[in-house]
């Protein structure tokens, strides 16, 4: 069977892949942005908005012969629906006929957004989503233009209503498109959020106490189509378009998830640039379109006003403010002045720790240090690390992961969203480790060993786990160093190589060794 098929989009044809989702086939083929809801590409699609209906019908074929039935004119007959279809629930097949612009479409589509006003609250002056609105947006592109609804009669529901500590929901502007809930159980695997009530009281209730317990509660206010969910970090901080966007990398694990900062001269900041909230940047490879909390919310202490922006030097005892002239003069003349030596952290960039090395290399020293001292085999990592092109959104089934002595959904949460969807797709995950972690909740097998032992327990795994690694398509072993000495998680680390040597899993993309070293550059720190 062909892996591409024709379809006809407003009476031009395409050859696309098969199987793909009707609306991103129109968006990435036809350029046709079919409006959308509660669809999101990364979810499954539940149709339950209704904006992206279109006519749907399929070119006629003779049963018996299996040729295309012609028209008075010659042209090929279509069948076609008796009603509008969501595009978001079709799937593309050979022979499909789609129409996006009629008459009836815009109606619908008018009628969909006029609905979805009925019970919405004139916020947009105020709404944090105002300006990178979708509703804003698509009313204006699709909306009646004026109401026929009187205001007084709309209904009111709750606003500012804590979900949590760090999301909070407004009743009133929610449209129940389920992107949120939809998240937090497809994409998290937390199940934390869900309907409440029915009609136009239906509502999002958080189930978990403390409220919204999840590590990625944020993505929700980026996918939320309005400004139902916000953060008590940004709400009411500022309007889209007084940012300007910074694009950097979290500092926070060894993911590198990319980011944008989004930033503004701020009058609480003495008109210096403030950090004003912490945005995903998508990168496929990475982190798609998902931070965790830690990676949206750590930012404040780049505001704190305990932050030294002006040098110190101790005189008698205390910490003098001086100039950055007497602070580097002070400083050359005391590391000239004996034994150099210099400890570095996990934050700290290629660059800075080379310049580092030189200077303690020229100075006459050689004693180099890192901090924290506890994770070994970044040599390793750097001879049999993940292979170029590595993407764990790729890995599927016939495909492993062993992550072992890590707790994921703490050091690095960004990989353990990631292999919990690598699991759903089929992926062989095992999880060891001397206690149960959040990741044992996905594995596919799980083993135990007392604390210290991480290498012994990789060298002797049950047969059968070993032989389905082994015989994997793709493995990567996720190696960390919880509850190791420094010796203990050399042995894992080479015990890992080992293993990955011994079965081919190395040199090349989606094979080899990943570690979540403390800190984004952990890996440069203590190599
Ligand atoms: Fe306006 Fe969008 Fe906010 Fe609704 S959610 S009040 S449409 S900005
Ligand atoms: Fe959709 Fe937002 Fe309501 Fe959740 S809160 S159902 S994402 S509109
Ligand atoms: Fe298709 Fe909501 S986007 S029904």
């Amino acid at each position: 069977m062909s892996d591409k098929v024709k379809i006809i989009i407003d009476d031009i044809e395409y050859e696309v892949p098969a199987g793909t989702n009707l609306v991103d086939m129109a968006k990435w083929y036809a350029g046709n942005d079919i409006p959308v809801f509660c669809y999101h590409p990364k979810m499954e699609p539940v149709g339950m908005c209704r904006m992206c209906l279109v006519e749907q019908g399929s070119i006629m074929k003779d049963r018996e012969t299996g040729a295309v039935v012609l028209d008075e004119s010659g042209n090929p007959q279509v069948r076609w629906f008796p009603k509008l279809q969501t595009a978001c629930t079709q799937t593309v097949h050979d022979g499909m006929v789609v129409r996006t612009n009629t008459e009836v479409v815009e109606t619908a589509r008018q009628n969909v957004v006029e609905f979805l006003l009925t019970s919405h609250p004139l916020d947009c002056p105020i709404c944090d989503k105002g300006g990178e609105c979708p509703l804003q947006n698509l009313t204006m592109e699709h909306g009646p233009g004026a109401s026929r609804m009187n205001y007084a009669d709309k209904m009111h529901l709750n606003k500012h209503v804590p979900l949590g500590d760090l999301i909070f929901l407004d009743e009133e502007r929610c449209i129940q498109c389920a992107r949120c809930i939809r998240f937090q159980d497809e994409i998290v695997g937390d199940d934390v959020l869900a309907f409440h009530e029915r009609g136009r009281r239906l509502q999002i209730i958080t189930n978990t106490d403390p409220g919204f317990d999840t590590y990625f509660s944020g993505n929700t206010t980026d996918i939320c189509p309005v400004g139902a969910l916000t953060t008590a970090d940004f709400r009411f901080g500022a309007r889209p378009w007084e940012l300007t966007e910074v694009p950097s990398i979290c500092p926070h694990d060894a993911a590198g998830s990319n980011i944008s900062l989004s930033t503004r001269l701020d009058r609480e900041f003495g008109g210096r640039a403030m950090i004003k909230r912490v945005m995903p940047r998508q990168n496929e490879y990475v982190n798609e379109i998902w931070i965790s909390d830690k990676t949206r919310f750590g930012h404040h202490f780049t505001r704190s006003e305990a932050r030294l922006t002006k040098p110190l030097i101790k005189k008698g005892g205390v910490l003098t403010e001086a100039t950055w002239e007497e602070a580097m003069q002070f400083a050359a003349d005391a590391l000239k002045s004996g034994e150099v030596a210099a400890i570095a952290g996990g934050s700290t960039s290629n660059e800075d720790l080379w310049s580092l090395r030189k200077l303690v290399e020229g100075l006459g020293g050689g004693q180099l240090g890192a901090w924290p001292p506890t994770h070994a085999g970044a040599d390793l990592v750097a001879q049999v690390g993940v292979g170029k092109g590595t993407n764990l959104g790729t890995l599927g089934k016939g495909d492993a992961v062993l992550v072992i002595a890590s707790d994921l959904e703490e050091e690095v949460p960004i990989w353990r969203l990631r292999l919990k969807k690598a699991a759903d797709r089929g992926v062989y995950l095992v999880v060891a480790n001397a206690r149960k972690t959040r990741m044992d909740d996905f594995a596919s097998a799980t083993v135990r060993y007392d604390y210290g032992q991480a290498a012994q327990a990789l060298q002797n795994l049950d047969a059968d786990v070993a032989k389905k690694l082994k015989d994997a398509g793709n493995l990567i072993i996720v190696a960390g160093a919880e509850g190791l000495t420094l010796d203990g998680s050399r042995a894992l680390m080479q015990a890992s190589a080992n293993f990955l040597i011994e079965s081919g899993h190395v040199g090349k993309a989606n094979n080899g060794l990943l570690s979540p070293f403390p800190g984004s550059n952990g890996m440069g720190l203590h190599y």
